[in-house]
């Protein structure tokens, strides 16, 4: 089975179901998120989302447990039930535990992937919201958090794979955006790995949008 999910970011559905005939069958999976999702909502998963094409929905859900796991629940309305979600670590034990509980109610095939500390925030944004330890220590500290409270995983940069993978253990999944092949554009990311070296360095998914949908 390839790692490679490919994120499609787009809000239309026509434009995410041409997407998914064409990549779908030489990939992993697809990735949703916010911008489809918010437009489309659960009918339009169903529209663009076809049997045998794993999904990650990149959702990042955090608010008070009882909250997110009343949005957990609500997966259960997909006709094909996801293979990812992502939920913000930052939630605290209680609320990543709450999530898991309703996994395992609802979608029992879900594997939960907790966000640690955004790419977009530096040492500086962090420090601004009281955080004084470094993106580092605060991601790894995340991370732990997350799988000792029964995540089954992180999306973490290139810049953390390794860290993480050395931490966490050969069961926990990474999944890894930034990637660009030899050559490619880097557009807008600034910290690029190319996909070989993000397996190497203990990535177990990878997540690719415009090398491929471009
Ligand atoms: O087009 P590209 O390969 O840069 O797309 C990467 C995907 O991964 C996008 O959907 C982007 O939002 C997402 N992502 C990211 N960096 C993160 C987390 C998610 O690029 N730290």
């Amino acid at each position: 089975m390839s790692p490679v999910f490919v994120a499609i970011d787009t809000p239309d559905v026509a434009a995410a179901t041409a997407l998914r005939q064409s990549v779908g069958p030489h990939v992993g999976g697809i990735k949703l998120g916010l911008e489809f999702f918010l437009a489309n909502g659960v009918e339009g998963v169903n529209q663009v989302v076809g049997e045998g094409v794993p999904l990650f929905l990149d959702l990042k859900l955090h608010d008070i447990p009882n909250t997110v796991a009343g949005a957990v629940r609500s997966l259960g309305r997909l006709e094909h039930a996801p293979a990812f979600l992502t939920i913000h670590a930052q939630g605290g034990r209680a609320m990543i535990e709450a999530a898991v509980a309703a996994r395992d109610a609802v979608v029992p095939g879900l594997k939960l992937l907790a966000v640690t500390v955004l790419t977009s925030l530096d040492d500086v944004d962090l420090a601004d919201i009281g955080v004084s330890s470094g993106s580092l220590d605060q991601v790894k500290r995340l991370a732990y958090l997350s799988v000792d409270s029964g995540a089954d995983g992180c999306v973490c940069s290139p810049k953390e794979v390794a860290a993480l993978r050395d931490m966490l253990g050969s069961e926990a999944a990474l999944m890894v955006p930034g990637i660009r092949p030899t050559g490619a554009s880097a557009g807008d990311q600034k910290r690029v790995m190319t996909p070989r070296d993000a397996m190497d360095a203990g990535a177990s998914h990878l997540v690719i949008g415009r090398p491929i949908t471009r």
